[in-house]
């Protein structure tokens, strides 16, 4: 069992009726060692005790925006300290307000104001879990993803049978416990390019290089795995690992597209993909056949996704970018993450034996914006995706800490 030692968790009640089994749930994750700020809205009120879950929690209940002696903001204040938002019961009135993100109270303003994952347990009669707009919501949130508690069917409020009856409190307390065992990329978003791009000639021929994408393949599995939720944009989607959505691509303009598609939403950026710098001007719409002599094509520059992508970076984000070197390596590396502004840069000898392009091993440096450098042996291209992704989530912790930018 994932002890939940240390771990803050606000406990949103709202009025549903079974907002008395909250009481037992705030009491199981005091229990597994956890930190709980009980949040009770005023339909909650209605079914249970302030006093009850003060007393429980070991921090006193909060119920309203306003009158706390505390602090002038206690949403900004709980949002910005917690490491998980728990709703439970969750009504359809909440599921619609975070939805929409209406601050109506102190637990959607606090919902609001956080950047930790969230958890909601609906609890409703059967006729209100099946409708659409209620389901509608939900899937918008999972998509979002916040955790959703599915229901359980048995007996509801009024002697009624059926669908929609909040989860037992141990399940609740197993999935938070989840949440943080799935490790330190739970809820965030995380883009990984690999593969090398091929560049048309002609109907039939390509320029390209030598990259597998092996390792970007070993980045997004370990992303997904670490509890990221992994977009995967490759030019060899056969291969790509379960548990990621992937976007195949070809040409260094269609990755270039899909970046600039998905970047925007993604909490890490990693582009591990060997992206053409040139392509031929003309491709040829027919085969060009080979009694004509010598071939001669010109070659234009690609647009560099990364730096673009470094250009236009929302706050908070976290980019990778990788660096392919035969001479100078960190000096030409630490250039390229200033010039491409980026978080972290993972450099590589490719002149070495065994290192890179074509290998199933790989050996690289991976330096940190922040001045921070880490070096691997020549290894499997699994251990050097945990190498940079740890450096990832390093760099996502210190710009995303409690909510605030500190660099
Ligand atoms: N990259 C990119 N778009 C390009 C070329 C490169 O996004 N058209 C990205 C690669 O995915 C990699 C990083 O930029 O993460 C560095 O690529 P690399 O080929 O090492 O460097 P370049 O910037 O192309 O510079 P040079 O070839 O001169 O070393």
């Amino acid at each position: 069992m994932t002890t939940l030692s240390g771990r803050r968790i606000i406990l949103g009640v709202t009025g549903g009726i079974a907002a008395y089994k909250a009481v037992d749930l705030c009491r199981r994750l005091v229990d597994a060692g956890a930190h709980v700020t009980p949040v009770l809205t005023s339909g909650a009120l209605e079914m249970v005790g302030e006093a009850t879950f003060s007393a429980l929690a070991g921090e006193r209940a909060r119920t309203s925006l306003f009158n706390d002696p505390s602090t002038p903001i206690p949403h900004t204040v709980m949002g910005q300290n917690a490491d998980m938002v728990l709703v439970a019961p969750a009504t359809a009135r909440i599921i619609s307000d975070i939805r929409t993100g209406r601050s109506a109270d102190l637990l959607t303003a606090t919902i609001l104001a956080t950047r930790a994952p969230l958890m909601v347990c609906p609890a409703m009669h059967t006729e209100m879990w099946e409708q659409a707009s209620v389901q509608e919501n939900l899937e918008v949130l999972r998509c979002r993803g916040v955790h959703v508690v599915d229901p359980e069917s048995g007996r509801l409020a009024g002697g009624d049978i059926g669908m929609g009856r909040l989860a037992e409190p141990a399940t609740i307390v197993t999935a938070v416990q989840n949440v943080f065992a799935a490790g330190d990329l739970a809820g965030k978003r995380v883009l990984v390019t690999a593969g090398g791009t091929r560049e048309p000639i002609d109907a039939v021929r390509f320029v390209g290089n030598r990259s597998s994408g092996r390792q970007g393949h070993a980045l997004a599995r370990n992303a997904a795995e670490r509890g990221a939720d992994v977009v995967l944009v490759t030019t060899d989607p056969r291969s790509a690992p379960g548990g990621v959505r992937v976007v195949g691509v070809c040409t260094a303009d269609e990755m270039h597209r899909a970046c600039r598609e998905e970047a925007p939403r993604a909490d890490v950026v990693v582009m591990a993909a060997a992206v053409a710098d040139f392509r031929p001007r003309q491709i040829a719409d027919r085969k060009l056949k080979k009694d004509q002599g010598t071939l001669s094509v010109e070659f234009e520059p690609t647009v560099d996704v990364l730096a673009g992508l470094g250009a236009a970076k929302p706050d908070g984000q976290v980019l990778v970018g990788f660096a392919a070197e035969t001479d100078d390596v960190e000096h030409n590396a630490a250039a390229k993450l200033d010039r491409k502004n980026l978080d972290v840069i993972v450099a590589n000898d490719v002149s070495k034996p065994g290192v890179g392009f074509e290998h199933e091993t790989n050996e690289v440096v991976v330096l940190s914006a922040d001045g921070g450098r880490h070096q691997t042996p020549l290894c499997s291209k699994d251990e050097v995706a945990r190498a940079v992704l740890d450096a990832a989530v390093e760099a996502l912790n210190r710009r995303t800490r409690n909510g605030r930018a500190v660099d």
